[in-house]
């Protein structure tokens, strides 16, 4: 390929585990690209229209893949090669190694359906609907029939089809019209730290940087008790309805008044983390740190100026003499430098609701739906708002943290999201040990109710999206942020130290699996013969029949999921046996033992 013009790139990919990476230069073949798209019109059918960029890319892209997978199995004399395609932008060679005859097998992993975030991201009432959308036709409407065309022809020419969860199997089936043949359940790899607590520990740390984030937003509305400062966040792409911000900022205004009306002495800050089109951080954004480091900076030429005095008192003190009186430490010069810091704390407006000047400031519906609610930061407001339009970045000189760092400061992630095929957001919540809300309507809040009997406990709140209407479900958010605004710290200690411990129920070591059955699966299907020579060798266990040992009767012990002994379902969803050590996980339970200094009510 090389010799062909191809340019490519192997090597390892610097992250944990080191994989082996090759990658293809799709702008090296570019050339090919008309001729590629005829083929993939007359071998499959798919169009693909001029002036798509993204689309170009995956039909060079799939075409490059396919062309390196024939060259390799010729080379490949002994091994069998099991091709594992994600998502319809690596979908197109697919369909070419299925027509080209290409001696691997395929997995397709989809993690989304491109249909449903699109109808979602409408308002129409998509889970009522699913079995009855004209595809074609809408796709045909919203100008993505050509991508459409790829992620079906994936999904049904691939060996084995799967999604990342329940959810969105159902989806699949109907909009994609092929049903899974299992869920790869998305995965952390979690990061266990030589001490227990270690987690809380940074959680305190990072919480005082964003105090002092808040302490310059806030500058001269610095009028709540940070010690009774609770930090709620929803952060991804912006996906206004999807991703629930609509529901999000309606329930954060219910809660304000019901904690205004129960005289709550908390304050919650919502943080709203999603990008949008801005053009810098605001003036006053700047500002607000700037004012506070000043004061900062010169408190602590006083504290100086007033420790040497004290010293030099001190030192010069006789019986009989009084000590000295802390009235006079402080110099007239440094009160007229405290002064003029504090003057420049002086505000007329209220503190600002986003950090970024937007591209479309009075079109944005994040903004436009604060507006409606109200929530402009007012005093007597217990719920503050804060829309940083950006993604984390600890180079920030604004919120100058990195992600990860951020979610540890925070008390609480709430993801009310709409269309979610798995959610990555309130799963890296709980590795980290910060409680999250999610939905019934996400696919790792679908995992986690299957897996946990009282969820909450563990810091994992899930909101019916399903059988709810709209403000019953905004009514139950609400409530589930009230219950948490009323929890003592060492409520909330405890609660972290519980929700960190379903970590291992989201670790790669264990979502892993999934995997490898997937790839049996594959092989057995492209394979049988060589299976079953293999089999009658080695001997299988039939994996239907094994059970999840029974867990702890006590409240908190995951359900017990007889017949369903696998965090993806495979056992249930594929026909047949498969030669896997499932013993890891199959022993899986809630660890049993409690916090040393666990709170008892
Ligand atoms: N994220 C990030 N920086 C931020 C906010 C979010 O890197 O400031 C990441 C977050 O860690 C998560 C991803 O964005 O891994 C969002 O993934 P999720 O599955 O929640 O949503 P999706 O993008 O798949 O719809
Ligand atoms: C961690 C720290 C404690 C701290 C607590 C604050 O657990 O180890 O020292 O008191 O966080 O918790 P809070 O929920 O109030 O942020």
């Amino acid at each position: 390929m090389g010799e062909r013009g191809v340019g490519w790139l192997y090597g390892r990919w610097l992250i944990d585990g080191a994989p082996r990476v090759i990658l293809f230069d799709t702008g090296t073949a570019y050339h090919y690209l008309d001729e590629w798209k005829t083929d993939l019109w007359s071998t499959a059918g798919i169009p693909s229209p001029p002036g798509d960029h993204e689309t170009n890319e995956a039909v060079v892209f799939g075409y490059l893949v396919a062309w390196f997978l024939g060259e390799f199995v010729v080379h490949e004399k002994s091994r069998a090669v099991v091709a594992h395609f994600h998502e319809w932008l690596a979908g197109v060679g697919i369909p070419l190694c299925k027509h080209r005859r290409i001696d691997v097998t395929t997995i397709f992993t989809t993690h989304a359906t491109l249909l449903g975030r699109y109808l979602c991201a409408g308002s129409v009432d998509f889970y009522n609907n699913l079995q009855y959308f004209d595809v074609d036709a809408e796709a045909g409407k919203r100008g993505i029939y050509h991508r459409y065309c790829v992620e079906r022809a994936a999904a049904h020419c691939a060996d084995v089809f799967t999604t990342v969860s329940h959810i969105t199997a159902y989806e699949s089936e109907h909009l994609l019209k092929r049903k899974p043949d299992g869920v790869l359940p998305n995965g952390l790899n979690v990061v266990k730290f030589s001490a227990m607590h270690e987690f809380q520990n940074l959680h305190a740390q990072s919480k005082e940087k964003i105090h002092d984030f808040i302490r310059g937003h806030f500058y001269g509305h610095n009028d709540f008790d940070l010690e009774n400062t609770l930090y709620f966040f929803i952060a991804g792409r912006y996906e206004y309805r999807n991703k629930g911000v609509d529901m999000f900022i309606e329930s954060l205004a219910r809660l304000n008044h019901k904690m205004k009306t129960s005289g709550s002495k908390m304050t919650v800050v919502a943080f709203i983390i999603m990008p949008a089109a801005t053009s810098s951080l605001t003036v006053e954004a700047l500002k607000g740190q700037a004012v506070i480091k000043a004061l900062r900076d010169t408190v602590h030429v006083i504290e100086q100026g007033i420790g040497r005095r004290l010293f030099d008192r001190a030192l010069k003190w006789h019986e009989g003499n009084e000590l000295p009186d802390e009235a006079q430490l402080m110099s007239s010069q440094e009160k007229i430098m405290l002064k003029r810091r504090v003057f420049a704390l002086k505000r007329n407006s209220l503190p600002p609701i986003v950090t970024h000047n937007m591209a479309d400031d009075s079109t944005d519906p994040i903004l436009n739906q604060i507006r409606r609610v109200q929530l402009f930061n007012h005093p007597s407001d217990r719920v503050k708002i804060i829309f940083h339009p950006e993604f984390l970045n600890a180079s920030n000189p604004v919120l100058p943290l990195d992600y990860d760092d951020f979610v540890r400061g925070t008390h609480l992630g709430v993801f009310s999201s709409y269309y979610e095929p798995w959610g990555y957001t309130p799963a890296e919540c709980t590795v980290m040990g910060v409680p999250s809300i999610t939905t019934n309507l996400s696919g790792f809040g679908c995992y986690m109710e299957e897996l946990i009997e009282n969820a909450a406990d563990y810091g994992i709140y899930i909101v019916d999206r399903r059988g709810k209407g709209v403000d019953d479900s905004v009514n139950q958010l609400t409530e589930f942020m009230y219950d948490f605004t009323t929890k003592t710290r060492r409520q909330r200690i405890n609660q972290r130290n519980r929700t960190e411990r379903l970590s291992d129920l989201l670790d790669w070591k264990r979502m892993g699996l999934e995997y490898v059955k997937a790839r049996q699966l594959a092989l057995r299907r492209a394979y049988p013969q060589a299976f079953d020579q293999m089999q009658s060798e080695i001997g299988f266990f039939d994996g239907t029949e094994q059970k999840v040992s029974r867990p702890l009767s006590a409240p908190g012990s995951p359900r017990d999921r007889s017949g369903m002994m696998t965090p993806g379902d495979f056992g249930s969803l594929q026909e047949g046996k498969e030669l896997l050590n499932t013993e890891d996980y199959i022993n899986w339970k809630l660890p049993e033992e409690e916090d040393p200094d666990e709170y008892h009510f």
